[in-house]
């Protein structure tokens, strides 16, 4: 059940303090992924509590891809990959962001799923929400629906949920 994933992941997830810039809080999810029973039993929590609802899940790149593909395997959904600005080969959708540190933009193919889909977005970290939320604004400029976001970790203090201003389910397997 979700209590023994959420003890799992946690005995896994190391804390790196002031990276990468002085006063950052780091989580790294990767001894996460080298484990692969925890990292199946992650990518299964992030789609239950949305099943039923999904007919792809995004991605966000890098981290979200590994989680993203993980859970197409086991859900049975495609993935729609978010890119970094610059690498998808034919016309896209952008959107600039900025998150805990720094800015970027980000891009899909338009018309890349039919209209109307209902994509589930996935990451590993919630910090400002400024990278999901401009995901979000993505798959909703492209005619798709957003059927919610689920993430590893939330980092409460810096304020996503009033950036996203319950505009959309969101799900969080641990909350610090
Ligand atoms: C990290 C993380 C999330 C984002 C969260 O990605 O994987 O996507 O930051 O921050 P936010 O909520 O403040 O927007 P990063 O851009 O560092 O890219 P990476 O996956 O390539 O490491
Ligand atoms: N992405 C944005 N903020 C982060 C943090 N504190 N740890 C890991 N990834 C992040």
């Amino acid at each position: 059940n979700e209590a023994q994933v959420r003890d799992l992941v946690e005995s896994r997830l190391v804390t790196i303090p002031d990276f990468p810039e002085p006063g950052i809080v780091f989580r790294d999810l990767t001894p996460v992924f080298a484990d692969a029973a925890a990292f199946h039993a992650l990518a299964g929590a992030l789609t239950a509590p949305f099943d039923g609802a999904f007919d792809h899940l995004a991605g966000v790149e890098a981290r979200g891809f590994l989680l993203a593909g993980a859970a197409s395997v086991l859900s049975g959904a495609g993935v729609l990959p978010v890119r970094k600005a610059g690498k998808l080969p034919r016309a896209v959708l952008n959107e600039e962001y900025a998150l805990e540190y720094g800015s970027a933009a980000l891009e899909v193919h338009e018309g890349e799923l039919a209209p109307g889909s209902r994509v589930l977005i996935v990451d590993d970290v919630l910090a400002t929400g400024g990278t999901v939320a401009a995901a979000a604004r993505l798959v909703e400029r492209a005619g798709w629906q957003v059927a919610g976001i689920s993430v590893a970790i939330e980092l409460e203090a810096l304020g996503a949920r009033s950036l996203l201003d319950g505009r959309y389910e969101v799900h969080s397997l641990l909350t610090y």
